[in-house]
């Protein structure tokens, strides 16, 4: 059967925001020591930033990097990161079991965003786990007032001159999770949330600030958490957070595959409840979410893992959640990266959890190389062809059986109309074995030829990108896609993620 598309100008879902392109940096593993930052990498700048891994940040087209955590975060002594490097002290990382050293600190972490471009900007996470209201406005005074204050004098006097003008802030990390370090009740963290905001926004009105949400769809405290902490918070800020990872539980690929039928539902389930609590309040303000832990994660061998830790054993950097995905996992995470874009109205900030060997798209070799993982091509070509205005196409798909979610469609697809008329179509096919011909009718759009059809697939629906054979998968040029008459048409492979560019 074939699946049909219809794509109108006159109907939209909203323009993306740069932001949905976001990252994330958490002091974990080694996304940062051997990740982003190793001073004797040959590839090293006099920062120690590797310029491999640069590279590959900026071709990947990430925009806003969020930092520090994570449940780091919640244990996170800012002023331990500042200053003289030597000077820093050494502390026990209780989130992850890890000897953080400090070496990378606040002034790296904007450094390395300034050495990465215009597009990275940062969005900084306060420590509401075992801090509270005066640590956050210390930090902000630190990295945002210009000077002639205590704080803001010893940034100066650490090198920094220019205010790091950190506009978006997370009032903590997940604390609706008992793993957190000063997990709250949503009441204790409603207040704590209100207070710190409120004081945040007293030192700079500007500042654009989320409230945690909760750590998944499926918490015990879900919906109930939102309603409780926007009641006391609404006013205050700016977004509500979502997190949310995918992995093939007891091995159902089929139900893996239509993850974002989750993913969709858990945003229009908060949407609603943020709305909800609007209206109670008759406020006319709108509060947006901030998607800012999404992605693939095989959480059932991490935490098999972390089971097998000795108690006295507190390494630096080691190797954490590093998993290695397959085409399979990057046809998943492609499809969720078409949920936020199908709800880019609301959606206006998103990060993928997370940048550099740390369930991450980038990884890297100590002293070694940097390479790709297969979900680093849907990131990179969503962050370049997906920034426009989304249409809200009209999808009628041949559909499939999952135990998780039911009946499925096996066409998952939006598409992005840029500035300049162009429309890029993307689309996932998720049957494991039938190849899926694809037909789009294009009202009112002026367009005339395919530009490209790139598509991620292979016979392997296992294979890898790895230390050894880093170029094993990529994107390859699809055959046979046509536009005459105001119709598109295609066929998908099997398994397939697909960027269709036309003009
Ligand atoms: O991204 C890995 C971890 O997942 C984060 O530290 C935490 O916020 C989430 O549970």
């Amino acid at each position: 059967r074939t699946a049909h598309l219809t794509l109108d100008p006159a109907f939209t879902v909203g323009d993306t925001t740069p932001r949905l392109f976001g990252s994330f940096v958490e002091h974990l593993g080694r996304c940062v020591y051997t990740g982003i930052f190793e001073p004797t990498h040959p590839t090293a700048d006099a920062d120690g930033i590797r310029q491999d891994v640069l590279d590959l940040v900026r071709e990947l087209g990430v925009t806003t990097i969020r930092y520090p955590g994570g449940n780091f975060v919640s244990g996170y002594k800012w002023e331990d990161s500042v200053g003289p490097a030597d000077d820093r002290p050494r502390r026990l990382d209780l989130a992850w079991h890890s000897t953080e050293t400090n070496r990378f600190g606040l002034s790296e972490y904007i450094g390395f965003l300034r050495k990465i471009g215009p597009q990275a900007e940062p969005m900084m996470a306060v420590n509401l786990g075992t801090r509270g209201v005066a640590e956050a406005l210390e930090l902000q005074e630190y990295a945002n007032h210009r000077e002639g204050t205590a704080l803001s004098d010893l940034r100066v006097s650490h090198g920094d001159k220019d205010p790091f003008g950190i506009r978006l802030w997370c009032l903590g990390n997940e604390m609706d999770g008992p793993w957190q370090t000063g997990h709250k009740t949503a009441e204790e963290y409603g207040r704590v949330a209100a207070e710190t905001a409120r004081a945040m926004r007293q030192a700079d009105p500007g500042v654009e600030l989320v409230a945690c949400g909760s750590s998944g769809q499926g918490m015990p405290t879900f919906a109930e958490w939102e309603a409780t902490v926007l009641k006391e918070t609404y006013d205050l800020v700016d977004y509500v957070s979502l997190h949310a990872y995918y992995w093939p539980e007891d091995g159902d690929i089929d139900s893996f595959l239509a993850s974002a039928v989750d993913m969709e539902s858990f945003i229009e389930n908060v949407v609603a409840t943020a709305d909800h609590v609007g209206a109670l309040l008759k406020s006319k303000k709108r509060i947006n979410l901030s998607f800012d832990e999404w992605n693939v994660w095989y959480q059932s061998e991490w935490e098999a893992r972390a089971k097998t830790f000795a108690q006295d054993d507190w390494p630096e950097a080691p190797r954490l959640l590093e998993d290695h995905y397959s085409v399979t996992d990057a046809v998943v995470f492609g499809s969720l990266l078409i949920a936020l874009l199908r709800h880019a109205d609301r959606v206006t900030v998103a990060c993928l959890a997370q940048l550099v060997n740390v369930i991450a798209p980038i990884m890297t070799e100590p002293g070694g190389p940097a390479w790709r993982q297969t979900t680093f091509f849907p990131f990179a070509q969503a962050a370049r062809h997906g920034q426009g205005r989304v249409l809200d196409v009209r999808v009628d798909s041949p559909t499939y059986e999952t135990k998780k979610y039911g009946e499925a469609d096996l066409l998952h697809a939006t598409a992005v109309r840029g500035e300049d008329g162009t429309v890029t179509v993307f689309a996932v096919n998720r049957s494991r074995t039938e190849a899926l011909p694809l037909e789009v009718t294009l009202n009112g759009l002026d367009l005339a030829s395919v530009v490209e059809h790139s598509v991620l697939s292979d016979s392997d629906p296992d294979a890898r990108n790895t230390l050894d054979d880093p170029d094993r998968v990529k994107p390859h040029a699809a055959e046979g896609t046509t536009l005459t008459g105001g119709t598109l048409t295609a066929t998908l492979e099997p398994l397939s993620w697909n960027v269709i560019r036309l003009a």
